[in-house]
C-alpha cells in the first residue's frame, strides 16, 4: 500500500516512535540503505517560500541516493494550468516521491489520491508535520523523552504549526496547551482529534485563552511567526491582537526553569519572540533546523518502504 504523509496522525504513536528513532539513527551515523538508489528522483514543488525545507530534503535526498527535483510550482501552475489530478498522474510516472508545500491541505489529498507514489506535506495551510517529526527529535535529545512532558503552543495557534503541535503531540503521548487570541484557536476538529489521540496515547490536548496559564510550567515551549505565508494584508491587525503572546523572558519565566525553547523559524525578534530568548540558553532552534534533514530522510526512508521497517543499512 502506498503510504503518504499529509498530516501528523497519518502516523500511529509506533510508527511515529519508529520515525524518530530512525532520524536518531541517521543522525549518528552514515545512513548506507540508499533506498533512492539509482538515483530515483524526488519531485519537490513549493508554492510558498521556502528556505529550510527546499535545503533540507535537497540534501537529504542526495544522502538517501537520489536526485531531488525541483519543481517550479509557479511555472507548473498546478490546478490553474491543468489540474490537480492530470499533475498527479503524470509526476507519478517521473518520480518516487513527491514532497508539496502548498496552500490547501484538500489538494494535497488530491495528489495523493492520484500520484500512485508517496506524497510528503511540505507545509500546507493546515499542517506542517515534517517540522514536528524535526521538533519533536530535537525535545528527545534535550530532554530524552516525549511521553508525558507538557508543551505550550503561544501565538497563532490557528496556523499549520498550532495544527501540527496537537496532533504530533499528543501522538507523542505528551500533554499539548495551546494559546492564541480569540480568532486564533485551532477548529474544533483537530482539537477533538488531538484529544481523541490523547486518550490513547496518555497526552492530552486543550486551548488555552491566557499565555501565562498555557506556558505555566511546561517543559516545551514554542511559537511561530504572526504572519504565516499567504497573511501578509493582514501584518498590521495581526501585530496588535497578538502582542500579550509574544515570547518574551517574562512569558518563558512562567514554564519549568530548564524548558526547552522550539521555533520553526524564520523568527521575527521583537514581534512573536524576543532575541534574548531565541538566542538565550534554553533556546534549541538551530538544533531543530538542523533536525529537518534527519527527519525527511527518515520520513522518506519510512515511505519508501511502505510503512514498514526500513532497512538501515550502516545504521548502528
Ligand atoms: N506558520 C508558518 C510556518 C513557517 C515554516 C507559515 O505557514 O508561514
Amino acid at each position: 500500500m502506498t503510504r503518504h504523509f499529509l498530516r501528523d496522525d497519518d502516523l500511529t504513536p509506533a510508527e511515529q516512535a519508529r520515525v524518530l528513532d530512525l532520524a536518531a539513527a541517521m543522525k549518528r551515523a552514515p545512513y548506507d540503505a540508499k533506498p533512492l538508489a539509482g538515483p530515483q528522483s524526488v519531485a519537490m514543488i513549493f508554492d510558498k517560500p521556502t528556505l529550510r525545507t527546499q535545503t533540507s530534503f535537497g540534501a537529504g535526498i542526495a544522502e538517501l541516493g537520489g536526485n531531488p527535483m525541483l519543481v517550479e510550482g509557479r511555472l507548473a501552475g498546478i490546478g490553474i494550468r491543468e489540474s490537480v489530478e492530470d499533475v498527479a498522474r503524470v509526476l507519478g510516472r517521473q518520480v518516487s516521491v513527491v514532497v508539496w508545500r502548498t496552500f490547501h491541505q484538500s489538494d494535497l489529498e488530491l495528489m495523493a489520491a492520484h500520484a500512485g507514489v508517496p506524497v510528503v506535506n511540505a507545509l500546507t495551510d493546515d499542517f506542517h508535520p515534517c517540522q514536528l517529526i524535526a521538533d519533536l527529535l530535537t525535545v528527545r535529545e534535550q530532554r530524552g523523552r516525549l511521553e508525558g512532558l507538557s508543551v505550550a503552543f503561544v501565538g497563532d495557534a490557528a496556523c499549520n504549526m498550532g495544527n501540527s503541535w496537537l496532533l504530533a503531540g499528543a501522538t507523542a503521548g505528551m500533554h499539548v496547551r495551546v494559546s492564541g487570541p480569540e480568532g486564533f484557536l485551532p477548529h474544533q476538529e483537530v482539537l477533538d482529534r488531538a484529544a481523541e489521540i490523547g486518550a490513547a496515547t496518555g497526552g492530552s490536548a486543550r486551548a488555552e485563552a491566557d499565555p501565562v496559564k498555557a506556558v505555566a510550567g511546561a517543559d516545551v515551549v514554542v511559537t511561530d511567526t504572526w504572519i504565516s505565508m499567504g497573511k501578509e494584508s493582514e501584518e498590521q491587525a495581526r501585530e496588535l491582537v497578538f502582542a500579550d503572546w509574544s515570547l518574551t523572558p517574562e512569558l518563558l519565566a512562567h514554564a519549568a526553569p530548564d524548558a526547552v525553547v522550539l521555533h520553526c523559524l524564520p523568527a521575527y525578534r521583537g514581534k512573536e519572540i524576543s532575541a534574548e530568548v531565541l538566542e538565550g540558553p534554553q533556546s534549541a532552534v538551530w538544533n531543530e533546523a538542523e533536525n529537518r534533514r534527519h527527519a525527511q530522510k527518515a520520513v522518506l526512508a519510512f515511505l519508501l518502504a511502505g510503512g514498514e521497517q526500513p532497512a538501515v543499512g550502516g545504521v548502528t
